[in-house]
């Protein structure tokens, strides 16, 4: 684990309790990063987390998608990112033009988006769901209701086959990070590693998900594998899970496999984010998540509709 740095890690603290503000990091984040967070968590969790605090400013640690969300259930608070390239490429694989388009041509169809959208995209749909509720939010939908599922391909089909829906078109988006884990690699890593449990995020492609014997959302991954009895895992995700990972569980053995594009499992988007830039952040409060009324109030239903799913 990177140590902090105990300067700028102060100068951040210090900015924190002059902003009276509120660091959210999700787990994809830094180590560094994760260490200053006041909360670290799931899209789910931050969400959820972010409807509930008492402060002026957050300081969103993640994706812009996040933030935006995290804007639109506290419409009074400063809402900054670290780095406004922060993006996602299931976002920039639905424009909400498209999804305009298609609402058009297929009008009776419920529109159920994963959080990984846009915030315009969000004021265009009718449910939210995230990876760690996206059965739960599907299943809530009367079964001859048409769905169409955006824009996960993976986690769409995943869903479809666990909620065992045939009216269901699903979005042909994908993540860079998770739909390039080759299934191959995950053979390889099994073989060098029999006694390890393979667990993976549901925006895996269906052939890596096949061979997972725990399928879940970023946090639930983490829980999973602390609270296992088992010690050894391949770990189909990104690699920033490795911070609560090695901290719950520091005698377990955790194995990563790379995708094929970096080498790596990291997502560069949320890699972009960085300490110096999060304390720039606080001290200037810019980057900063702007959006009018109007569009938040339209996005918000679809999100708190998620919010009340049990
Ligand atoms: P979680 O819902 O598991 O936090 O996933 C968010 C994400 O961006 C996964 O790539
Ligand atoms: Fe988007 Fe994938 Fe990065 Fe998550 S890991 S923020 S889905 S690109």
């Amino acid at each position: 684990m990177t140590p902090v740095s105990a300067g700028i890690a102060d100068e951040i603290l210090a900015l924190k309790r002059q902003r009276n503000a509120v660091i959210l990091a999700h787990h994809y984040q830094e180590s560094e990063i994760q260490e200053l967070a006041d909360v670290i968590g799931d899209s789910l969790e931050l969400a959820r987390k972010a409807r509930e605090l008492d402060c002026e400013v957050i300081a969103f640690c993640g994706v812009w998608f996040m933030a935006e969300t995290a804007k639109a259930l506290n419409p009074t608070r400063t809402v900054v990112v670290p780095d406004r390239e922060a993006g996602c490429s299931l976002v920039d694989s639905c424009p909400v033009d498209m999804l305009r388009a298609f609402k058009r041509k297929y009008p009776d169809h419920v529109v159920v988006s994963y959080i990984n959208t846009s915030i315009d995209v969000k004021a265009e749909s009718d449910i939210i769901c995230t990876s760690s509720n996206a059965v739960k939010v599907v299943n809530s939908i009367p079964a001859h209701q048409p769905i169409l599922f955006l824009p996960d391909s993976n986690l769409g089909n995943y869903v479809k086959q666990q909620t065992g829906r045939e009216n269901m078109r699903i979005w042909q988006g994908a993540c860079i990070v998770h739909t390039t884990f080759a299934a191959r690699k995950v053979m390889e890593a099994r073989a060098a590693h029999p006694e390890a449990m393979v667990v993976a995020h549901p925006e895996c492609p269906a052939n890596v998900l096949s061979q997972a014997e725990f399928i879940g959302s970023t946090s639930a991954l983490i829980k999973f594998c602390i609270e296992s009895e088992r010690n050894s895992f391949i770990v189909m995700t990104e690699s920033g899970v490795q911070h609560s990972l090695r901290k719950f569980a520091p005698h377990k053995q955790f194995y990563f496999v790379t995708n094929e594009n970096c080498n790596c499992s990291e997502c560069p988007y949320m890699k972009k984010n960085s300490l110096e830039k999060l304390h720039d952040c606080l001290a200037s409060l810019a980057p900063r998540v702007e959006l009018s009324p109007e569009l938040m109030e339209r996005a918000r239903l679809p999100i708190e509709r998620m919010l009340a799913v049990k």
